[in-house]
């Protein structure tokens, strides 16, 4: 909790209250899939708490969650509805990650609310249009592989039964789990009425590098300004190789009879590496392999592995990835295995709508003059969103830059300061 003697601040004690779900002993971190026990908690958590707030609840055929705070006097209804201000994030995590990717956006969403109804309730704040609070559901695609599952699902950006036929690491399907949290996946899809709901999207998140901290910001002190203003998403995709070759035992197989798909992976993360280091502002990363069957004594007779390639020019991003490719086919020849890539995801560089990242900007730089522009390397739903709809984010100091990681943090102060600048970019576009 708070390092002071001041009482803890909303953020945080939200924060605080879902600290422990989730947590992966083995791991490290938090590990909070879609559709979890740990990811459907917290589902259950935000609902609660925004129906605790007054607001209206529900959740649309993509199984994205809306929490309405209507117009004083309004009918409620999608018409009143329309063109919105919607903020936001998710709530499930990569395999053993950080406590802040996701829930600071949906916790500081709801501490923003309290400001603002507040400010309502005194005759501060006079609206012009409802607020929604969103949770969307497989942002990061731990879970079925593509990220951004939900508003992909949304905006049209994945056919829907490309997405119901995604399967998880047991095998079950997406409309199989869907179809037991209550969605039909006969409605799933693009959804015009849903996005007509949306005026503007703002996405709060930690910062997941260390772009708060570089010189160019910092203070004497070595500290940088507790709050950025995003305006851009590096573009990123997600492809499966699979090197196959022959399955066989460890004992009796003699080195040279041998046809392991391993041997290739092996070769291919390092020539990943190599690739990627040799194009400015690449990044190409082999984070998960799976060798099938997985056993100490087997030589494996498959093994997947998954690529994330990342570049700012998207003709770059692809022949990168024909490179690799093209170095896995060589790898796999002379190991006598073959080699299949399949691309999973793929989102193209995204600048984020200037208007609305002017207005930000003007909102936050009154609390925190010294907030940056910043562009970021990580996805976003707000990257999505943003062939529909003008969206924009804010992000919140992490002082190490590490995400991704048990070890991703955000200071209680940091916390708050992003909290009064959403609170602030809210009423100023309300
Ligand atoms: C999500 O955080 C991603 O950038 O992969
Ligand atoms: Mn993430
Ligand atoms: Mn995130």
């Amino acid at each position: 909790m708070k390092e002071t003697n001041q009482p803890v601040s909303t953020v945080n004690s939200l924060l605080a209250a879902i600290g422990e779900t989730g947590r992966d002993a083995k791991r490290g971190g938090y590990s909070r899939p879609v559709y979890s026990s740990a990811e459907i908690t917290l589902r259950e958590w935000f609902i609660a708490e925004a129906q605790g707030r007054g607001l209206e609840v529900s959740t649309d055929a993509n199984g994205i969650i809306w929490a309405w705070w209507d117009l004083p006097g309004s009918a409620k209804d999608a018409a009143s509805r329309k063109g919105s201000l919607v903020t936001g994030s998710h709530l499930d995590s990569v395999p053993g990650g950080g406590a802040f990717d996701g829930p600071l956006g949906v916790a500081s969403a709801l501490a923003a609310f309290d400001v603002l109804a507040a400010r309502e309730g005194s005759g501060d704040l006079h609206r012009h249009r409802a607020l929604a609070l969103t949770v969307f559901p497989e942002e990061e695609g731990s879970r079925f592989g593509v990220a951004c599952l939900g508003s992909r699902l949304l905006t049209g950006a994945i056919e829907p039964a490309k997405a119901l036929n995604l399967r998880d690491a047991n095998g079950d399907s997406f409309a199989d789990i869907a179809t037991a949290n209550g969605l039909d996946p006969a409605l799933m899809g693009r959804d015009e009425a849903a996005l007509a709901l949306i005026g503007d999207f703002i996405e709060l998140h930690v910062e997941q590098g260390r772009g708060l901290n570089t010189e160019e910001f910092t203070d004497a002190a070595g500290r940088g300004p507790a709050v950025a203003i995003g305006n851009s998403i590096l573009g990123h995709g997600r492809w499966r190789l699979s090197f196959s070759g022959q399955g066989n035992h460890a004992g009796t197989t003699l080195m040279t009879d041998r046809a392991d798909p391993m041997i290739a992976a092996a070769q291919l993360v390092l020539k990943v590496r190599d690739i990627a280091t040799a194009q400015p502002a690449a990044r190409a990363t082999v984070g998960r392999l799976e060798p099938v069957p997985g056993g100490t004594n087997v030589i494996a007779s498959r093994v997947d592995l998954w690529l994330d390639v990342r570049h700012p020019d998207d003709a770059t991003t692809a022949m990168l990835v024909e490179k690799i490719h093209g170095q896995a086919q060589k790898i796999a020849a002379f190991e006598g295995c073959s080699a299949l890539l399949t691309e999973e995801s793929l989102s193209g560089t995204v600048n984020f709508d200037a208007a609305l990242g002017a207005s930000l900007a003007k909102s936050v730089h009154r609390l925190i003059p010294g907030a940056p522009l910043l562009p970021t390397g990580a996805g976003h739903d707000a990257g999505v969103l943003a062939s529909e709809v003008p969206t924009g984010m804010l992000y919140v100091r992490n002082p190490s830059g590490i995400s991704h990681s048990p070890e991703e943090y955000v200071e209680h102060d940091d916390a708050d300061a992003g909290v009064a600048a959403l609170a602030d970019a809210l009423e100023d576009l309300l």
